[in-house]
Parts: structure tokens; C-alpha cells; sequence
């Protein structure tokens, strides 16, 4: 089946899906974006990654294209066209289209690009994933200081998965200047020391609010279990009884060995599953 992508209020196929040279997105990275999990035909926790994408162009002073709803509207529309059951849901906006100019302020007249692209992942591939879980490469984090906004400025998590890659790692764990992990390249990073307690970076602008982080969270303090949010080191990492990611695409993913070192006992940690397992049991499911 073809696939179909929204560009500026088409649905156009995918050979000739595009949008203009000058576009802002392209030549300054002056665009932000949201990726939403797809289960059973449904766009998981939707309301959370509507009001990040709003933060986002607020931050950015970018206006916003189309009201929440509608936007909504050509996501379910982007999923339906393409039959995706299973997968995930990508919309971008730019802040628009204009001959190249560092300055953008007094072109109040600029209309935002949107983008809107759906994708199928097999369920069953996840699972297996899941099932034997990914290595981290740790190294540097290069990127600039507003991680907290969601911009489509990703050649440095794309350097660095490539990096991972090198190494059999299917992610990267980015370490400030300070030595401690801010997150993953294109998730949050998690570890679970021997006591139990489930370990996360406070959000700030040097890392992403993660909608996933933010509903296992939900999740953790439904169970009572002990959640701390705080920095932590690669060897403290290391040292830990089970380490996992989370992001809209991967869930709740085990990471059984950072650099060279396994985890644990180089398998997936058991609450890590368990939490994996469960995760879709707190996490909003679009209806309509
Ligand atoms: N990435 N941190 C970074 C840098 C990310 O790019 C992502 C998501 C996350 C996790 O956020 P969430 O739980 O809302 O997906 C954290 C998406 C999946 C991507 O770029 O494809």
C-alpha cells in the first residue's frame, strides 16, 4: 500500500510529498515535532503529547497552525489513510517558509508548515525487542540547552545513535559536562538501584519531558513503588540492579549493558517487565 503523508492540508503520497527550499525547518532546524504511539488503531495518551506540542511552539513563539482538536483530527486521518494498527503517528510543524533570514519576527505574516506522517510497527518485533532487551553506548551530550523543547534540531542524536551503532548499542546515554546522564538520544533514561528504587533525571531544559516518563511515572506511584529524581553517573548506571529507556515508540525498553558492562545479569530486570507489562494499563487511549 502506498503511504500517504499530510503536507499543508493534503493528503499527498509519498513520492510527492514536499515542502518549500526555503522552508524553515529545513535551513534552520526552526521546527518542533511529536511522536505518538499507535495501539490497536488508537493514538496512545494523546492529550499529553497535544499539550507538549503547544508548549513547544510556545516556547518557540511560533504560532500555533490549527486549534488542538483539528490537529487531531489529521493525525487520526494521517493513521487512517495509511491502515496503521500498530506503529506510531509523527506530526511537524515549522514555523514556515521565507527567503533565508536569521530574523523572523517581522514576518508576522508566516504560516506554519505541518507535517503529519504514520508509520506500522509490528507489536509482535516489539515484543521480541523488548524480550531481550538493547545496549547503551554512553558519551557526550552535545547538544544545545533547551533539550526541553521538541525540535526537529536532531543531528547530534543522530550522530550519537550512529556512534551507539558502531558498538552493536541500539542507543546512546548522553553525559553532561558534570558527568551525569541527561537522557538517551531519543528517549529518558532510567536505572533501578538495589534497593528497588526507580531512578530518573529531574526534567529541566537539558532533557526532554518524556510523555512516557511521564505516564510510567503515574504507573510507579499507582504501585507505591519508590520513585527519586535525580542525576546519576554512567558507573553508578553500571552498578545498577536493572537500567531501561522509555519513548513513545520503544515503551518501556530493558537495557541490559551500557558500554561494555551488562546489567544485572545481562537480561531484562524483572520490575523493568513488569512495568513494560503494565504500562499501557495507565496510559490514556484515544476513543474517537
Ligand atoms: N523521541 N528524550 C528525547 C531526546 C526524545 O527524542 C524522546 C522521544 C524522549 C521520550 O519522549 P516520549 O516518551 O514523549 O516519546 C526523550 C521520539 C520517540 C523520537 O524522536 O522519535
Amino acid at each position: 500500500m502506498a503511504r500517504i503523508i499530510y503536507v499543508n492540508g493534503r493528503y499527498t503520497p509519498w513520492a510527492e510529498a514536499a515542502v518549500h527550499a526555503e522552508d524553515r525547518g529545513f535551513q534552520f532546524g526552526d521546527a518542533i515535532y511529536e511522536v505518538c504511539e499507535v495501539r490497536d488503531g488508537h493514538m496512545i495518551d494523546e492529550a499529553r503529547h497535544m499539550q507538549r506540542l503547544e508548549r513547544s511552539l510556545g516556547e518557540l513563539k511560533i504560532a500555533s497552525p490549527m486549534s488542538r482538536s483539528a490537529l487531531a483530527r489529521v493525525m487520526r486521518e494521517t493513521i487512517r489513510r495509511n491502515r496503521v494498527t500498530n506503529g506510531s503517528v509523527y506530526l511537524q510543524v515549522s514555523r514556515g517558509t521565507r527567503p533565508r533570514d536569521f530574523l523572523f519576527s517581522y514576518a508576522t505574516d508566516m504560516t506554519p508548515t505541518i507535517v503529519c506522517l504514520a508509520r506500522s510497527l509490528s507489536r509482535s518485533k516489539s515484543e521480541a525487542g523488548a524480550a531481550v532487551g538493547i545496549g547503551v553506548r554512553s558519551m557526550p551530550d552535545m547538544r544545545w540547552g533547551r533539550c526541553d523543547i521538541k525540535t526537529v534540531m536532531l543531528l547530534p542524536a543522530s550522530l550519537a545513535k550512529e556512534a551507539a551503532k558502531e558498538i552493536g548499542a541500539k542507543e546512546a546515554w548522553l553525559v553532561d559536562a558534570d558527568g551525569f546522564v541527561t537522557e538517551g538520544a531519543s528517549s529518558n533514561a532510567w536505572i533501578i538501584d538495589k534497593n528497588g528504587h526507580l531512578i530518573t533525571r529531574a526534567v529541566g531544559n537539558d532533557l526532554l519531558c518524556g510523555i512516557t516518563r511521564t505516564t510510567l511515572i503515574d504507573l510507579i506511584r499507582r504501585q507505591g513503588l519508590e520513585l527519586v529524581e535525580r542525576p546519576f553517573t554512567i558507573a553508578e548506571a553500571k552498578a545498577a540492579r536493572e537500567a531501561f529507556t522509555t519513548s513513545a515508540t520503544a515503551i518501556v525498553m530493558p537495557v541490559v549493558r551500557i558500554d561494555d558492562v551488562p546489567i544485572g545479569n545481562g537480561a531484562p530486570g524483572l520490575l523493568t517487565s513488569k512495568l513494560r507489562g503494565e504500562f499501557h494499563s495507565v496510559a490514556e487511549v484515544s476513543r474517537s
